[in-house]
């Protein structure tokens, strides 16, 4: 069991977080899910979910805290947790992160991730993505920072849009080294005949 930070922000792609969260649930890790504002708006938009408290009934393992609570356990580094992942993330978000700003949680408990050297990862998402964008982007890619974009591979014939977000969250959970049957592998072509 791991005790992993989730930050869903205010970018497109909110089934990449709700998916991302299920999983580490049914596969009995400790979430701690921050949603931003912005998250918040962007869950409601494209998954009619308006409450996860709600959303997520009967999970005992689930943690979750309200964007402006600095208080919270996972805005200091004293808090033993194995890894952060923000799923989806906005360019606003991957700018504050790479600018030590901490106008929410979710920076907050990434600036903390970074200062201790545990694992972070990022899915963003935008297109197209300005200079700003990739320049942050490298810079935390740089220090360490994981960076997951929110994209699917092709070569496994993904069937429908849940089979493309589960190529990412495997991504994703292949750097956390946990393991999942979210995407058929590629085996390389001798290993098709
Ligand atoms: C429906 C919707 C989709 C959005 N998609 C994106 C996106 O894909 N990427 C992005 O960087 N911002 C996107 N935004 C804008 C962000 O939500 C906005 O910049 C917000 O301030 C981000 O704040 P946050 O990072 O604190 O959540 C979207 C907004 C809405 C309402």
């Amino acid at each position: 069991m791991k005790k992993i930070i989730v930050g869903i922000s205010g970018a497109s792609g909110a089934m990449l977080g709700e998916r991302f969260v299920s999983f580490l649930l049914k596969n009995g890790h400790e979430v701690h899910v921050v949603i931003s504002s912005g998250g918040a708006a962007v869950f409601q938009e494209e998954l009619d979910i308006r409450d996860l408290k709600k959303h997520y009934r009967n999970a005992k393992n689930l943690y979750l805290y309200a964007a402006g609570d600095f208080a919270a356990k996972v805005s200091s580094g004293s808090a033993d947790m194995d890894a952060m992942v923000i799923i989806p993330c906005s360019m606003s978000t991957v700018g504050a992160v790479a600018n030590g700003i901490t106008l929410n949680l979710i920076h907050r408990a990434a600036s903390v991730c970074i200062k201790e050297k545990r694992p972070l990862i990022l899915v963003p998402r935008e297109s197209p993505l300005s200079p700003i964008h990739l320049k942050n982007l490298l810079y935390l890619s740089e220090i360490g920072v994981h960076i997951v974009p929110a994209t699917t591979a092709f070569y496994h014939k993904p069937k429908s849009v849940e089979e493309m977000v589960d190529f990412t969250i495997g991504r994703v959970l292949d750097l956390l080294k946990m393991d999942h049957e979210l995407f058929t592998r590629w085996k390389g072509k001798l290993g098709k005949r």
